[in-house]
């Protein structure tokens, strides 16, 4: 049976009711299309009971905060945004493993949530975990092929109880609820971005300084591929990002030699993220990429492009 979003809405929105009855809960807001859709979703069903909180841990894209706060404004939804960037980058000191910083942003979203929840009463996380994050996080008698943050930061003994309305969605569905909640374009049809943001594009140890190159990074693929989709050179890609390589290389800028850092930029068609191809970017397009990111991020000596699959590779880099 097809996938119907507008039924869909109208059983979630109850389910929510049902679950979380007169108490209040929180919700952890991302800005990305599952958390928004979520946090419409629990706004509907719980009116003055539910919190939407969006953490910026220092990790998030270029502008972030402000662009969803504005977008979900315009839903109705009142978004409060906490500042917890710095310890953030303080708990990921010194960790290099993808594995490890995932647990670390798990753990501290829900810290950051709990300090929130307990200062407003709530007695329920709402969460925008869709299928394919358990299902790669190990769910039932699948292999984990890595800890979604939303799943495996999760402490055995958390106070609240989750509340997880999209838990059988795929991206594609979701966004039909989105279209079908008249979610603005920014949102509905915005690229997927992973909940620990840009730590899983910086590989090895985060620090703000490579933070900061990421971000900037990001912000020019983004410009450029959405651009070049825009006059019909490229077909829209799925998801387009860049990502940090904890290794530098030898370059030469003016007379002098240089040792900088590298940037891989991936760009991927996909229908669900389960699976993904490269997409075939025109040359010249890369080029100014591998320019604009060079000259206008000065640390960055070196650009490439990432023409593998998924499988083997995953869409992100850790
Ligand atoms: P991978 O890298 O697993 O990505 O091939 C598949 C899709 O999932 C996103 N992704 C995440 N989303 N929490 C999320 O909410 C996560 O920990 C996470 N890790 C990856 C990724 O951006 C891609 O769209």
């Amino acid at each position: 049976m097809p996938f119907d979003p507008g039924e869909f809405i109208g059983k979630s929105v109850d389910s929510i009711r049902a679950a979380v009855g007169k108490k209040k809960a929180i919700i952890a807001v991302s800005g990305g299309v599952d958390s928004s859709v979520a946090a419409v979703l629990a706004s509907r069903a719980l009116g003055r009971n539910i919190r939407c909180v969006f953490v910026d841990t220092g990790l998030m894209r270029k502008g972030e905060a402000l662009q969803v706060k504005s977008a979900l404004g315009r839903a109705g939804v009142q978004l409060r945004v906490v500042d917890a960037s710095k310890s953030f980058f303080a708990a990921l000191r010194g960790a290099e493993e993808p594995e490890k910083k995932r647990k670390i942003i798990g753990k501290m979203f829900i810290q950051v949530f709990e300090e929130e929840a307990n200062k407003w009463g709530a007695a329920y996380l709402v969460q925008g975990t869709i299928a394919p994050d358990w299902i790669e996080s190990g769910g039932g008698s699948r292999k984990k092929i890595k800890s979604h943050h939303n799943v495996g930061g999760l402490p055995k003994e958390m106070r609240m109880k989750l509340c997880e309305p999209l838990r059988d969605l795929y991206k594609h569905e979701v966004r039909m609820v989105a279209r079908e909640l008249k979610l603005p374009p920014e949102i509905s049809e915005r690229q997927p971005f992973p909940g620990p943001g840009l730590a899983v594009r910086i590989v090895g140890e985060i620090t703000p300084e490579k933070a900061e190159i990421v971000r900037g990074a990001c912000a020019i693929v983004e410009e450029e591929l959405e651009s070049a989709s825009a006059s019909g050179k490229i077909e829209h890609p799925w998801q387009y990002f860049a990502a940090l390589l904890p290794t530098k290389t030898v370059g030469v800028r003016g007379d002098e030699r240089s040792y900088q850092y590298t940037v891989v930029v991936r760009a991927v068609r996909s229908l669900d993220g389960m699976t993904a191809n490269f997409s075939h970017i025109p040359p010249e397009v890369l080029q100014k990429i591998s320019t604009r990111i060079t000259n206008e991020i000065r640390s960055v000596g070196r650009v490439l492009y990432d023409i593998t699959n998924k499988p083997p590779a995953t869409v992100e880099l850790e």
